[in-house]
């Protein structure tokens, strides 16, 4: 094997990789209402109400369930839009990961 393929390869499994693919599913489908920086300060964010991602201290698996099927407010309307139509597993799992690098 090609010792760039090696590369590849061994950079697709790193954490670093799995960091990397996180902030471009987040600037893809999250910045326009938690912003880059997972503050939430955008006009979307604050009409909405989205939180800041540094203060947020959910588990994973909470991050994962709110990622999947969003959030509703008490008259059923989504606050945050539900990604699970959008977004693979593995996407899931590297946004999990990289809405924690957010907190403080
Ligand atoms: C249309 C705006 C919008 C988009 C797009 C959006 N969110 Fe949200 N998000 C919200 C709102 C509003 C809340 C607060 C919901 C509530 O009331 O608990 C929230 C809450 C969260 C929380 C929970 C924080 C906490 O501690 O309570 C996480 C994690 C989160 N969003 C991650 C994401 C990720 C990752 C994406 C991209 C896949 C995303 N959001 C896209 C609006 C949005």
């Amino acid at each position: 094997m090609p010792a760039r393929t090696r590369l590849l390869l061994l950079l697709c499994t790193t954490p670093a990789a799995a960091a990397a693919e996180g902030r471009g599913v987040f600037a893809a489908h999250c910045v326009p209402c938690h912003g880059a920086d997972g503050k939430a300060r955008t006009p979307a964010g604050k009409k909405l109400g989205a939180r800041d991602l540094s203060e947020s201290r959910l588990p994973d698996a909470e991050i994962e369930r709110q990622i999947l099927d969003g959030v509703r407010d008490a008259k059923a309307a989504h606050r945050m839009p539900p990604f699970r139509d959008k977004l693979g597993n593995q996407e899931v799992a590297a946004l999990v990961s990289y809405v924690k690098t957010f907190r403080r």
